[in-house]
């Protein structure tokens, strides 16, 4: 059976545009898919682990092939739990708001505990590095308050497109699609029909 995991990006909920444009694409997914499984992953609601100095040594000790203390060992356990989770799917919705032109806080949060040496990425110096999640494919529903599309002058603001497209295609995910709702402060109506449209257009395309 295909699994889908859905990262909630956004802690408002039923207020929030980019989980009502998911929400949307996930009935179409279960229209046409039975049998499909969708997990939801909801940072906010999670305990993630301060990524504090244990936590920081585990990494490097997997990085440099030494034996991690108890401590670390104990951090490294945390961390590859959440990961399990977070790779156990063929393919991923996230739905991510703009914050001061980039992510919320507990989605890089997320982002910062899941993407680790040996789980989701590795590095040998013949090979460099490689993406560990491939075989995996995403859809990304990005909201904002503002636009920022070509034309508007104020491109170089968007780091969050950018970012999480990057932080996809460094984990080796094989396919990203997204789906832009912009304007969201301004003309929410219209920013969640054309969003809406193409959600539901790529949710018909998908066959899991
Ligand atoms: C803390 C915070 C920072 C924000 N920063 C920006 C921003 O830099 N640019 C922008 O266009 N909108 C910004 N917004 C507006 C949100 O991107 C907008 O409300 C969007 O619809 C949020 O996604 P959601 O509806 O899925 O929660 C911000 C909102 C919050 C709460």
């Amino acid at each position: 059976m295909k699994k889908i995991n859905y990262i909630e990006g956004s802690p408002r909920k039923d207020r929030s545009h980019s989980m009502k444009i998911a929400k949307e694409y996930l009935d179409k997914v279960k229209e046409n898919n039975s049998g499909i499984e969708i997990k939801s992953i909801d940072p906010w609601s999670l305990d993630l682990p301060e990524f504090n100095g244990d936590m920081m040594n585990a990494k490097y000790a997997v990085i440099g092939g030494v034996d991690p203390s108890e401590n670390e060992k104990n951090a490294w356990g945390k961390v590859t739990k959440i990961f399990d989770e977070f790779a156990d799917a063929d393919h991923y919705l996230f739905s991510v708001p703009m914050w001061n032109f980039n992510i919320p806080y507990k989605l890089k949060h997320y982002i910062d505990i899941v993407t680790q040496p040996g789980l989701s990425w590795s590095y040998n110096p013949d090979d460099g590095y490689k993406g560990l999640m491939s075989g995996r494919t995403a859809t990304v529903i990005y909201a904002s308050g503002d636009g920022y599309s070509d034309g508007t002058g104020f491109e170089s603001y968007d780091l969050q497109k950018p970012y999480v497209e990057l932080w996809l295609t460094f984990l080796g995910f094989d396919k990203i699609e997204k789906v832009v709702i912009d304007r969201t402060l301004f003309s929410p109506e219209d920013a969640e029909k054309a969003a809406s449209d193409v959600a539901l257009k790529l949710a018909n395309v998908h066959s899991l």
